[in-house]
């Protein structure tokens, strides 16, 4: 009986030893202490052990037990410490890694373009305001000298509403907005978004934006527009652009011109960007038609101004050498990242 406690308990202290991971482990414990385990069976066999042997092979026994028990406790501290410091070495953050770069939002090239346009009034004394997107036929049309029956009302495919409201196709409408308030002199910009029933291509899309500028003051004239526009493109475009106005038609000024800036990127030679022109159109003005002020409760004997309108996505465009409009208007991240 001695002998063979003593191969039980070197085998199962064996085993252990030998065991990978929890379920050997077990399963060891089952073989030697379960209900059917080598060491139980063996103490069932106590009964043929005579009384005065039985104290001392029952202590025997027992201490293998404890022993083997012991060895059981032992071996799952190891494993599981093991499993402690795999996972601590797993999961250790390295704090020397690089940070992950935080996405940072852009401003859009259009609001850049416009925020330089604004610094450059206001630094000449201008006011920037607002008027409405939707709006009478009376301040997008009449109000401007161009009746029912214009053809300049044909050229601006108008979003109408209803037969007198409709989405403005120009911030001229704003012109009217201001003259009514009744407060001279004026110097003003009303940049804001128009809509036109366009489609969608390179250089046209439905709604868009523009700035408008109109001043109004006592002995305002031809002059102070050039000069102004003139300022203007040098702050924008650079100190050496010059300016050309070529004489056109708008119902609400008289005389009106269109106005070309020199190529900034050829310097007037003539390439891609001009068209081979030299030149750029980039805005309509002219001094304001004296039947609009009339309307607006302006004396023309005693008034003069002048206004211009231009849109702000060719600007963006030049500026940013963008060769399609839709560019602003996808609000691609790859795109705007850029600015
Ligand atoms: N409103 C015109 C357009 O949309 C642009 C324009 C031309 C505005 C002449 C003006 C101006 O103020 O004087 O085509």
């Amino acid at each position: 009986m001695n002998e063979k406690l003593k191969e039980i308990q070197a085998k199962a202290l064996k085993k252990i030893d030998d065991a990978r991971g929890m379920d050997s482990l077990n399963e060891v414990r089952v073989a030697v202490l379960g209900k059917k385990g080598e060491l139980t069976a063996l103490l069932k066999g106590m009964k043929d052990v005579s009384a005065e042997d039985r104290p001392k092979i029952g202590q025997m026994v027992n201490d293998a037990r404890a022993q083997i028990e012991n060895r059981l406790q032992e071996a799952r501290a190891a494993i599981e410490r093991e499993e402690m410091e795999r996972r601590l070495a797993e999961e250790t953050i390295d704090v020397t890694l690089p940070a992950r770069r935080e996405k940072r939002g852009h401003r859009h090239p259009n609001s850049i373009a416009l925020e330089e346009v604004e610094r450059i009034f206001i630094g000449m004394g201008y006011e920037v305001v607002e008027g409405p997107e939707v709006e009478y036929d009376y301040y997008n049309f009449e109000a401007l000298n161009i009746p029912a029956n214009h053809p300049a009302k044909d050229e601006q495919d108008t979003f109408f509403i209803n037969k007198d409201i409709l989405l403005r196709t120009q911030t001229s409408s704003v012109q009217v907005h201001q003259m009514e308030q009744g407060r001279l002199p004026i110097r003003m910009i009303a940049p804001g978004r128009v809509f036109r029933s366009d489609e969608v291509d390179a250089t046209h899309s439905p709604s868009f934006h523009q700035i408008e500028g109109m001043v109004i003051d006592k002995d305002i004239t031809f002059s102070d527009l050039k000069g102004t526009l003139a300022q203007f493109a040098k702050e924008m475009f650079g100190e050496d652009t010059k300016v050309k106005f070529r004489p056109h038609h708008f119902p609400f000024t008289e005389p009106s011109a269109e106005v070309d800036i020199s190529c900034f990127k050829c310097k007037g030679k003539g390439c891609r960007f001009c068209k081979g022109e030299g030149w750029i159109e980039i805005l309509g003005c002219g001094q304001v038609h004296p039947r609009v002020l009339k309307m607006s409760g302006i004396d023309p004997d005693e008034y003069t101004g002048f206004a211009f309108g231009l849109g702000l996505e060719r600007i963006t465009l030049f500026k940013y050498e963008i060769d399609d409009m839709r560019l602003l208007y996808d609000n691609d991240d790859r795109f705007l990242r850029q600015f």
